[in-house]
């Protein structure tokens, strides 16, 4: 499996308008390959805001051929503005992972109670 982030720095106070626009999907649940998709609210920022965006994906290829795509594009061609005229996203920076372990509720054997 293979992972994708990107960490978006957002002007204080529009972190909740980013997000809102994440709600509207956009075509990523039909690529081939994408198995995940999650969108979080750093807590506890102060100045600045931060939202993550994390997607897991069969393999490096599934990613390459979302990233290439018109549903890529399309989802990415209009910046957010604040109504003065600010882009509300200030920076972002992308991380590339190699998912190694998985675990979840189904490996559990009862270690507990
Ligand atoms: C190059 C800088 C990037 C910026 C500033 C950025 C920012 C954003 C914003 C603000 C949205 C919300 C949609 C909208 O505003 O209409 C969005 C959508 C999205 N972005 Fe990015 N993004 C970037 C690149 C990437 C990359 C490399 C990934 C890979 C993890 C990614 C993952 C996503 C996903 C999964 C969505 C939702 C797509 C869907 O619903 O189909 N973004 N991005």
């Amino acid at each position: 499996m293979y992972m994708v982030t990107n960490t978006i720095q957002v002007l204080e106070g529009y972190g909740d308008a980013i997000l809102e626009r994440f709600k509207v999907r956009q075509g990523i649940e039909e690529m081939p390959g994408f198995k995940e998709l999650k969108v979080m609210k750093k807590l506890n920022m102060k100045g600045y805001e931060e939202v993550l965006v994390h997607t897991v994906w069969e393999d490096k290829k599934a990613f390459e051929n979302w990233f290439a795509s018109r549903e890529f594009h399309l989802a990415h061609r209009k910046p957010a503005m604040t109504p003065d005229g600010q882009k509300m996203v200030t920076g972002n920076s992308i991380d590339h992972y190699e998912v190694v372990v998985e675990s979840d509720t189904s490996e559990a054997v009862g270690y507990v109670g």
